[in-house]
């Protein structure tokens, strides 16, 4: 008999896949190498004394750090997280049932899956070539379909940075359409590289961020959006009663102060080191097809057997994301840039490894 629950559900939750979080996946290993995290987080000592009461609701001081930090006067608001900012965009301007968002993938999958859970349709304008760049021309042709365009840039999984230039033509060609979203999660890693101050010119331009990478602070759940009064007017409607938890908040502010930023950008920059001397010591592998050039804190490797490394590198307690699902990504596997020590024995592994052996 069908259950009440199974009754209840709308059909488009029955039909959801539930996110594959690496958390959620789980595993068992000893280097988790698999949500671009940092590994060796930053210590942030912290204490309230308010735990009775309801933290802020927009925390001004974190907006104002924040803009600071970015060097820009576009209005800020703290989430839970990029995810929270993903989820957020989809349900204030998409109508369940009946709009369309647009992504190019392979992509970062919470677009797809915000829309889904809002039964919202997804058109995919993929990637183009071995770089990973826009359809620029195939965004523009759909645009006036989607609410929203989700770009990600640095782009997850596949580490490129989108062409600034192809991101100014999808903004003048979709700017009386549709809302377009730049998620620069993994910015940091080429902080040159932001399109923040395209938000002045292009009105429909939004930019999402977070503290869960180079600020090692995936724990503490402190994301970003930043765009125009305008768009911040409706976002603001729908936005939790509070978005940040006070503990939370309380290293939020340590992290962005000039103290913090300073140790969060060295941190990135040791971490840039480490992956190029990681790429340069698996580079020649005979196995290895392709190491994507990576603006990020990850690499993605094209091996020539399907799941083989990353099936090799779990057996050894090397947990990785295997990325083969993605009919683009065949063979492919992403791994997180760790400390030197992971890298380095993660690099002897690799270079250990034969496909005999398997
Ligand atoms: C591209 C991208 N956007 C957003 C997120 C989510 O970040 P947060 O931890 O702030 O929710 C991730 C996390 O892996 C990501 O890779």
């Amino acid at each position: 008999m069908t259950s009440l629950a199974a009754r209840l559900a709308p059909e488009s939750i029955k039909k959801l896949i539930p996110y594959q979080s690496a958390r959620r996946i789980g595993g068992a290993g000893r280097l988790w190498l698999n949500a671009n995290e940092l590994e060796h987080g930053i210590h942030y000592a912290t204490h309230t004394e308010d735990y009775n009461r309801y933290p802020d609701f927009l925390p001004h001081d974190i907006a104002v750090a924040y803009q600071n930090y970015c060097q820009t006067n576009v209005p800020a608001v703290a989430v839970r997280g990029a995810d929270e900012a993903i989820d957020l965009l989809v349900r204030t301007f998409c109508k369940p049932g009946a709009d369309k968002i647009l992504i190019s993938s392979p992509t970062y999958a919470m677009y797809e899956f915000c829309a889904d859970a809002m039964a919202v349709e997804t058109i995919d304008v993929p990637l183009k070539g071995k770089e990973f760049q826009l359809d620029v021309e195939g965004i523009i042709q759909n645009a006036p379909q989607a609410k929203i365009v989700f770009l990600c840039s640095p782009n997850n999984p596949t580490g490129n940075l989108l062409s600034r230039t192809d991101i100014i033509s999808v903004l003048e060609g979709t700017q009386h359409d549709a809302l377009v979203v730049i998620d620069e999660a993994y910015i940091e890693f080429e902080l040159a590289e932001t399109v923040i101050d395209l938000i002045a010119t292009y009105p429909n331009l939004v930019v999402i961020r977070t503290l869960s990478k180079a600020f090692g602070l995936a724990a503490v759940r402190c994301g970003f959006i930043l765009a125009n009064e305008d768009i911040m007017e409706y976002v603001l409607k729908l936005i939790p009663p509070y978005p940040m938890p006070d503990c939370s908040a309380k290293i939020v502010l340590d992290a962005l102060s000039a103290e913090g930023i300073d140790i969060a950008l060295k941190s990135t920059s040791e971490v840039i080191k480490i992956k190029h001397t990681f790429i340069e010591a698996i580079k020649n592998n005979q196995w290895i097809e392709h190491i994507y050039p990576s603006s990020t804190n990850f690499v993605l490797i094209r091996t020539n057997s399907k799941a083989q490394l990353f099936n090799y590198l779990k057996e050894n307690g090397v947990v990785t994301r295997n990325q083969s699902h993605e009919p683009a990504l065949n063979n492919c596997v992403r791994i997180t840039i760790g400390s030197p020590e992971s890298m380095m024995e993660v690099a002897q592994l690799i270079n250990q490894y034969s496909i005999s052996s398997l």
